[in-house]
């Protein structure tokens, strides 16, 4: 394998619920649900289930044929968006969405220009990664699909102000993942819409990492009755299954037809399973209410030892350190608990599964008490 991930110094061998048992026997309290992949935690009966049966039933067939699970995936994903999101496209990964839904804005509008904020991650693929910000170090390509400007985040003046019709698409994640976890505020979310909406831009919301549920809604727009024209998901969308979807209204889906779009495995039955049965599953047990009260406990209990502050939304926090957050994440790891670090040095990241429990943020806050203060 090509050696592009650092990697921590344990090996997995199996997980269940928020724990990973390594291959020595250490058991480690998962915080960081593999990149906020794991919704469900590990071995969640439901999913596990859907996911074997469908295996077993139909493993796999293409977007040439119609299949019922899809169609079941495709309504349950529509039923729980944004308001006015009613056509849904297939993908398999956050970097692909939103490579279409940039495709879909620029073949929409005739527009050339997409418009990010500052901080962003969109993902590794040539739109997608010409849209993150201080990309150009491993961007790679001769050149840029579309010309790109990043508006500075929570900077309402500058949105209006760029924002105009030269402009095809704006996109915005609203909680800056990888940045730290950083929430947009409201204010702002609604001046990209109501400047996009008076210029004919398409606004994206990239729900990659902030979407299905970790916000404490299902998506984090909704939090601001924000209704974006297209919303990409992946991630958490299967549970665990690769897979990623992109949302759109019908006056932007009515645009496409046969050849426009394509994919070979987005949408396959074991992924459409995996969706339809981890919304099923976030409603059933009531996870929002928990990654709620789990948000709120770890606000009022993890204010301890290196950590000053805590920013974000739901299980989609920043814990922002006095140190770098290497050396937090390093001690917690001593601790058997695993957390993620960000693109801002001093932000330790918890992506913890939503079937976070009490018992779990109590043994955070204990050994985040127990990290020696910065000796001078
Ligand atoms: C907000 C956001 N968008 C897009 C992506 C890219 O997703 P993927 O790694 O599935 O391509 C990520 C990945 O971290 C992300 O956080």
């Amino acid at each position: 394998m090509l050696p592009v991930y650092g990697q921590l110094p344990f090996v997995p061998e199996r997980a269940v619920g928020c724990e990973i048992i390594t291959t020595g026997g250490r058991r480690i309290l998962d915080l960081y649900g593999g990149h906020a992949v794991a919704a469900l935690g590990y071995g969640h009966p439901q999913l596990t289930r859907a996911i074997q049966e469908q295996t077993s039933q139909l493993l796999f067939q293409s977007n040439a044929v119609a299949l019922d699970i899809r169609a079941k995936a495709a309504e349950a994903l529509v039923r729980i968006a944004p308001d006015g999101l009613e056509r849904v496209f297939f993908v398999n990964s956050g970097a692909e969405a939103n490579e279409n839904a940039l495709r879909m804005a620029c073949m929409t509008t005739g527009r050339n220009k997409v418009l990010a904020v500052t901080h962003a991650f969109h993902g590794r693929t040539a739109a997608a990664a010409a849209v993150t910000w201080k990309s150009d170090k491993w961007y790679g390509f001769p050149a840029k699909p579309f010309d790109v400007e990043f508006i500075p985040r929570d900077d309402s003046e500058a949105a209006t102000a760029m924002i105009d019709d030269t402009v095809a698409a704006v996109i915005v994640e609203p909680v800056q993942g990888v940045a730290g976890a950083y929430a947009l505020s409201g204010e702002f979310l609604k001046t990209l819409r109501k400047a996009t909406q008076a210029c004919g831009a398409v606004l994206i919301a990239d729900e990659v990492q902030s979407g299905m549920g970790r916000s404490g809604h299902f998506f984090a727009m909704q939090a601001h009755g924000v209704d974006p024209d297209i919303l990409t998901s992946a991630k958490s969308l299967g549970g665990g299954i690769p897979c990623g979807a992109v949302l759109c209204r019908e006056d932007v889906g009515m645009r496409f037809g046969p050849g426009d779009l394509g994919t070979t495995f987005g949408g396959g039955p074991v992924a459409a399973a995996a969706i339809a049965t981890t919304i099923d599953v976030i409603e059933t047990d009531r996870l929002l209410d928990n990654v709620r009260q789990r948000e709120a406990q770890i606000c009022t209990q993890c204010i301890t030892g290196p950590v000053q502050r805590i920013q974000g939304k739901g299980l989609l926090l920043g814990l922002v350190c006095d140190r770098p957050a290497v050396e937090v994440r390093n001690a917690l790891l001593d601790y058997d608990i695993l957390t993620g670090t960000s693109a801002d040095p001093h932000v330790l990241r918890i992506l913890a599964p939503l079937v976070l429990e009490a018992l779990h943020v109590e043994h955070l806050a204990r050994a985040l008490d127990t990290i020696p203060p910065i000796t001078s």
